[in-house]
């Protein structure tokens, strides 16, 4: 297993790699279970990439159930698995598979805490900006 580098002050680590990046405290993880991040990967775009706090280990899959694309950091989470909002699909939180067979599998990241700090290897992603709403 890959270890991320130590914490550092930014959101990516400096040392050149892209594949590292500090997301969160875990003591803000902790207070609300999931939290989610924007990210742009190469190929396949904008996305959100969400964390998980079980009340044990941290997690991190692709923030969209695959059925219909509710947003799984808005789940319930249990001993390592998230149940979907919306349609009540269960995914393991260490692999991204949906444990009940209610639709396909989902994108697990590796999530590591350090320092204090979730960190999550995201080949291929870059941070973007939160999308903002006008009135
Ligand atoms: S959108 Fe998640 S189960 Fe339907």
């Amino acid at each position: 297993m890959t270890s991320p580098p130590p914490q550092s002050s930014g959101s990516t680590e400096p040392t050149g790699s892209t594949d590292h990046f500090d997301l969160c405290s875990l003591e803000d993880l902790k207070a609300k279970g999931a939290l989610s991040f924007d990210f742009v990967h190469s190929r396949l775009g904008r996305h959100e990439i969400a964390v998980f706090w079980d009340g044990v280990d941290v997690f991190a899959l692709d923030n969209y159930c695959t059925h219909e694309g509710a947003m799984l950091s808005y789940g319930d989470i249990g001993p390592g698995e998230v149940i979907c909002a919306l349609h009540s699909a269960v995914f393991s939180l260490k692999t991204g598979a949906c444990l009940d067979g209610f639709t396909s599998d989902t994108v697990a990241y590796e999530a590591s805490v350090r320092d204090g700090r979730v960190w999550v290897i995201a080949p291929g992603e870059t941070r973007a900006q939160p999308l903002t709403h006008t009135g």
